[in-house]
């Protein structure tokens, strides 16, 4: 929890309502540095020293709270913050635990980065065929909420050993038979002899709110939420550029992955070609640009689009 008391009123309290939007981030850790990466693509930018609690933005009305992720949730409720970016896995936990205090916070955007899953995992030794299989069994979890719920769900007995990290070394120390954790990449499982076994849940980074009510600090949100925006389709998109034989044009422009309108140029001294100038609205892969080869384009170029405002 915050001890900043929103109650009273004091120049020195960074809660105080001076007009500026407050957005937590988590202050360490694996979402960390994209959850910067973020703001500064939008355009704001942020005194670099992250080893305080308040940093101010310098060119866009926005202070940011470095927290703990696991409080990111309370800054909102409480207002002290307006708006978060956090893991789903976070945000659905505390609601799990309890949904008449989170029950003001919304999901706004994804923002596909820092993906990861809850999974039940097990010693490679333990002998599991389905979540029934955890009947009368201890599972170490930091995510109580969200694994009662699953195994509730599922008509599953099991006892919860609530811990708040370091869950892999649980089997081994005879804390509990199971686990319940986050897994990214695999390799802390893998590392402590465990097997992953069911996931109750995908997850990755997404920004979060309270409802806003004071409407000058709407108006920021509104803003930095159209930028944020317009960094993630800048990001998903991709600028395409190719010479079409003008007999081929139809058939290119049916390859062209998830594009309206393309830009038809004249090439200069050739009669029989056009150039072909596109957005795309997502990746572009190299079977797509063979098949475009393959239909009659050549100079394909593909490039990234730095921003992007429709
Ligand atoms: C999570 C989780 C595992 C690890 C899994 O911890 O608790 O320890 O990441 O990642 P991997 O599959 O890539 O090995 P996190 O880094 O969030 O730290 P915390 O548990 O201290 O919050
Ligand atoms: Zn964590």
């Amino acid at each position: 929890m915050p001890n900043i008391n929103p109650t009273i009123p004091h120049p020195a309290n960074p809660m105080a309502n001076d007009g500026r939007l407050k957005i937590a981030l988590q202050k360490s850790g694996r979402l960390s540095e994209m959850s910067f990466r973020l703001l500064e693509k939008a355009g704001i930018s942020l005194t670099k020293s992250r080893d305080q609690l308040l940093c101010k933005a310098h060119n866009f009305p926005l202070d940011v709270f470095l927290v703990r992720d696991d409080d990111i949730p309370a800054f909102l409720a409480t207002n002290v913050c307006q708006v978060g970016i956090l893991g789903q896995n976070v945000l659905l936990e505390k609601k799990a635990l309890s949904a008449k205090k989170y029950g003001v916070l919304d999901e706004v955007l994804t923002l596909a980065f820092g993906r990861c899953r809850l999974s039940i995992a097990t010693p490679t030794g333990f002998s599991y065929e389905n979540i029934s299989s955890l009947n009368g069994k201890t599972i170490a979890t930091s995510y109580r909420g969200l694994l009662a719920a699953y195994l509730q769900e599922r008509g599953v007995d099991a006892e919860i050993v609530t811990m708040e990290g370091a869950v892999e070394v649980a089997p081994r120390t005879h804390l509990a038979e199971a686990i319940c954790d986050l897994v990214s990449t695999g390799n802390t499982l893998v590392s402590n002899g465990l097997k992953e076994q069911d996931t109750i849940l995908q997850s990755q980074a997404v920004l979060i709110k309270n409802r806003i009510k004071d409407q000058d600090l709407k108006v920021i949100y509104e803003k930095m939420l159209s930028r944020i925006r317009a960094v993630l389709r800048a990001d998903n998109s991709r600028y395409i550029m190719l010479n079409s034989p003008i007999a081929a044009l139809d058939a290119i422009k049916a390859v062209l992955p998830g594009s309206s309108s393309p830009t038809v140029m004249p090439l200069q001294g050739r009669e029989d070609m056009v150039a072909i100038h596109a957005v795309c609205e997502e990746e572009v892969f190299w079977p797509t640009m063979e098949e475009l080869q393959r239909s009659g384009a050549s100079s394909i170029l593909v490039v990234p689009i730095e921003k992007m405002l429709n």
